[in-house]
């Protein structure tokens, strides 16, 4: 059965008529074509899946549309947007924390999430942040020093 669910999702009102129990990453890759928001795990544990919903940062394949109608989402297409996602891409460049790039939207989301509440984070910090996001492939110290990087530099950016 599908029902009727309004929704922003990266600041577009859309009507959209799907099943209550399909997942939100379904729908956002899928339907959508958001291909940004990683799947991992499916089960909430790797954090590839990270986006706002309401200003929170979720898994999304833990959110089911029949519980987002009214809600906001945003993605990774739309943070790629702002002058705080070029510092943060310009500081994963600089640092090598991006090899695969699989969890790297995740991990810039989450970034966003720590520096919006403190512009200048200390690394344990960084690390306590990331650690609902898994990544196969840096071994965290680039990613850590990465973020670490874009406190520095643009702190003026969080304020
Ligand atoms: S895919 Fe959602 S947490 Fe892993
Ligand atoms: S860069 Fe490959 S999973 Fe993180």
């Amino acid at each position: 059965m599908k029902l009727p669910i309004q929704i922003s999702i990266n600041q577009q009102q859309m009507t959209l008529h799907v099943d209550p129990l399909k997942r939100l990453i379904d729908v956002l890759r899928e339907e959508l074509a958001l291909m940004g928001t990683k799947e991992g795990c499916g089960e909430g544990e790797c954090g590839a899946c990270s986006v706002f919903v309401d200003g929170k940062l979720v898994n999304a394949c833990l959110m089911l549309m029949g519980n987002l109608d009214k809600a906001e989402v945003l993605t990774i297409e739309w943070y790629k947007h702002t002058e705080r996602y070029k510092i943060l891409e310009t500081a994963f460049v600089e640092a090598g924390a991006v090899q695969c790039g699989f969890c790297t939207p995740a991990m810039i989301m989450a970034a966003e999430t720590l520096l919006k509440i403190c512009a200048k984070p200390t690394k344990e910090q960084i690390r306590d942040a990331i650690s609902g996001n898994i990544c196969r492939c840096t071994g965290y110290n680039m990613i850590v020093e990465a973020i670490y990087q874009a406190g520095q530099k643009g702190e003026f950016a969080w304020k």
